[in-house]
């Protein structure tokens, strides 16, 4: 994930409306000029004349989250979240500089189209200004914690209230990687699970106690005393065992896309066929066999580099951590009595389009706990936070706004 530098301007009454406010036609031009003032101050604005490659945008999101008026000084943080060949994903996140309000965040992706309007690839020169590629490829700054017969890649950046993200299965920590860059106003610790990403995957020894006491063992590490934890499926089955082993730990909770119910005896024997097919035939045949449930349909139809992305990441599992991740989902603890037990600040997140634990379930544990909040994910499956980056982002941002620090 490449940082461009900031860039801060200032709205101008043509850009608002009759009441005032920063028009959106008026904001997607404020975020064009921020890239060309980004350029003017670093490579030249003539960058992508003298590599004749241009620009093209192909999608922009934005959530518009406060409005901005005449005089208004924004800030503009731009990160290069996504870098591949012939394309590149753009997140801007805008600030207000007076008080800090977040007034909006965007994400844009762009094709590098040659003079005939054809797709090229980054030259030299781009590729440097738009950092290393990204797709399909592991974070690559981290810290390695050890902890047992493990070594944990642990990706930590920012300060503040401190979140950690624990990814699901068969995921890693780049799973979680759009919140790691756009929620700059927290310290962001994501770590691969044994077994997973670029964590190292002992023999066995899997459960989901385990992976809880390694979670406290980064936070032991960091000299952190407790955390909001953010799991997401089966991260969420350890953020249980966390709240019933380590409650002094755990500051706020995030349960996204998971479950407080253990496998029933049919998903017992699920997980039984899983572990022989993993043994027989592999990650690969693992992925095949998962990919189809974990996206939501839309993802399938609009977002094919993310598959893509999705897929490298889980056959970059190996055998034994796929085993035992599989008998750890298999044999864990039932949580629905842990859910009346929170006493922390909850947000429950799923995508609507989620099959593997849908909305009516989120909405039953969030019911069972005590104040929670519950936020459905438009257009998203198991995956949201990387399915709808902005729109999951946005719910935990307002969630970790509202705790105090
Ligand atoms: C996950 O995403 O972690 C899995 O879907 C969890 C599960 O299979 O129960």
């Amino acid at each position: 994930m490449t940082a461009l530098p900031p860039v801060e301007l200032t709205v101008y009454p043509f850009e608002c409306d009759a009441s005032g406010r920063l028009t959106e036609s008026a904001f997607l031009q404020l975020l064009e000029r921020a890239r060309w003032d980004m350029l003017a101050r670093g490579p030249g604005i003539d960058l992508f004349k003298r590599n004749n490659a241009w620009p093209a945008v192909r999608r922009a999101t934005v959530d518009y989250r406060a409005g901005a008026f005449p005089g208004d000084v924004l800030r503009i943080d731009s990160v290069v979240a996504q870098r591949g060949t012939t394309s590149v994903t753009l997140r801007h996140a805008v600030t207000r500089v007076a008080d800090r309000t977040v007034v909006a965040e965007a994400e844009l992706v762009f094709v590098l189209l040659d003079r005939v309007g054809r797709p090229t690839p980054m030259t030299e020169e781009l590729a440097r200004f738009f950092g290393p590629r990204t797709a399909g490829g592991p974070a690559r700054e981290s810290l390695r914690i050890t902890t047992g017969d493990a070594e944990l890649s642990v990706e930590v950046r920012g300060e503040g209230l401190p979140v950690v993200f624990i990814h699901g299965f068969p995921f890693d920590r780049t799973m979680w990687r759009h919140q790691v860059a756009a929620l700059t106003r927290w310290k962001r610790i994501a770590l691969d699970l044994r077994g997973a990403g670029a964590s190292t995957a002992p023999a066995d020894g899997y459960s989901m106690s385990r992976y809880a006491d390694d979670v406290v063992a980064v936070l032991d590490a960091l000299g952190i005393r407790d955390a909001v934890v953010c799991g997401l499926s089966m991260g969420g089955y350890v953020v249980f065992d966390l709240l019933r082993r380590h409650p002094d730990r755990v500051r706020g909770v995030v349960l996204a896309d998971t479950r407080a119910e253990p496998d029933s005896d049919e998903a017992r024997r699920g997980r039984d066929e899983m572990i022989a097919l993993a043994r027989r035939d592999g990650p690969e045949a693992v992925a095949e066999r998962m990919l189809p449930r974990v996206l939501a349909p839309t993802t399938f139809a609009e977002q094919p580099e993310l598959v893509a992305d999705v897929r490298t990441m889980m056959v970059r599992w190996t055998v034994p951590a796929l085993v035992g991740a599989l008998r750890a989902l298999r044999d864990r603890a039932d949580s629905t009595d842990t859910l009346p037990a929170i006493r922390v600040p909850t947000l429950v997140l799923v995508g609507e389009e989620d099959g593997i634990t849908p909305p009516a379930g989120a909405e039953r544990m969030a019911g069972a706990i005590a104040g929670a909040r519950l936020v459905a994910i438009p257009a998203a499956g198991h995956l949201a936070p990387l399915e709808q980056p902005l729109a999951a982002g946005r719910a935990l941002s307002e969630f970790l706004e509202s705790l105090p620090y």
